[in-house]
């Protein structure tokens, strides 16, 4: 049964680039899908187009450079405490990783366990990492897709709490399947947010239960 809040989830999102699923939340709590409010977009890229996307719709966005701490060895913990006091500080409840291209250490992953989550555009635990399109197509995968899950220290390791799949056509590249499996990562992160806001995921050791699913037991078959 979906709780009924008394006021919108908080949310941080964390992004170091173009900022489209950034976009895709917006546009779902626009649209009263999600009872949410992103009370910070934060960039480790002073240049990400997702702080601009921020700006425009009036989101307060921060940029915090990592080079100030570069060769202290805690460098990343370092960074991440700094970032959880502004997270603490804007009481934020669900951090969103959204195209963040850093690696968060301890020191987020415990602050918000099972409070964090990311979009990964593969179908884990295949190809977690980077230039994941062209391994999948390499490997002569026929189906690829997206992955939200909770965030644990493993990169692209935690929890799975929703997967799309899409096909993958023989004249693909690299660029053709990762905007076909872009449009779906739009689709299950804001639905990701919308599960989490109304209470309805609950993780048993790797697995997210989500109360009150409706089963899919269509089979993709690629090529049909
Ligand atoms: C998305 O495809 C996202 O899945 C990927 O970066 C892109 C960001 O796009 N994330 C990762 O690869 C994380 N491992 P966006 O900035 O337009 O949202």
């Amino acid at each position: 049964m979906p709780i009924k809040r008394a006021a919108p989830l908080r949310v941080a999102v964390l992004a170091s680039g173009r900022g489209s699923n950034l976009q895709a939340v917006i546009d779902a709590i626009e649209a009263g899908q999600v009872q949410a409010t992103i009370v910070a977009v934060i960039s480790n890229k002073k240049e990400a187009a997702a702080l601009e996307r921020a700006r425009k719709y009036g989101l307060p966005d921060l940029f915090i450079d990592p080079k100030p701490f570069a060769g202290r060895p805690d460098s990343r913990e370092a960074y991440d405490r700094t970032l959880l006091e502004v997270l603490e500080k804007h009481h934020v409840e669900l951090v969103l990783l959204a195209g963040y291209m850093k690696i968060v250490t301890g020191v987020l992953v415990n602050a918000y366990a099972n409070r964090m989550m990311n979009i990964h555009p593969s179908l884990l635990p295949s190809f977690p990492g980077l230039e994941v399109q062209k391994k999948a197509i390499d490997w002569g995968c026929k189906l690829a897709g997206c992955t939200v899950h909770f965030v644990t220290e493993g990169v692209d390791e935690g929890p799975i709490i929703l997967q799309a799949a899409v096909p993958i056509l023989d004249d693909d590249t690299s660029e053709t399947l990762a905007a076909r499996i872009l449009v779906q990562e739009h689709k299950i992160f804001p639905r990701a947010v919308e599960l989490f806001a109304e209470g309805r995921l609950r993780v048993e050791g790797r697995r997210v239960v989500i109360d009150g699913a409706t089963p899919n037991g269509e089979a993709i078959i690629s090529p049909s």
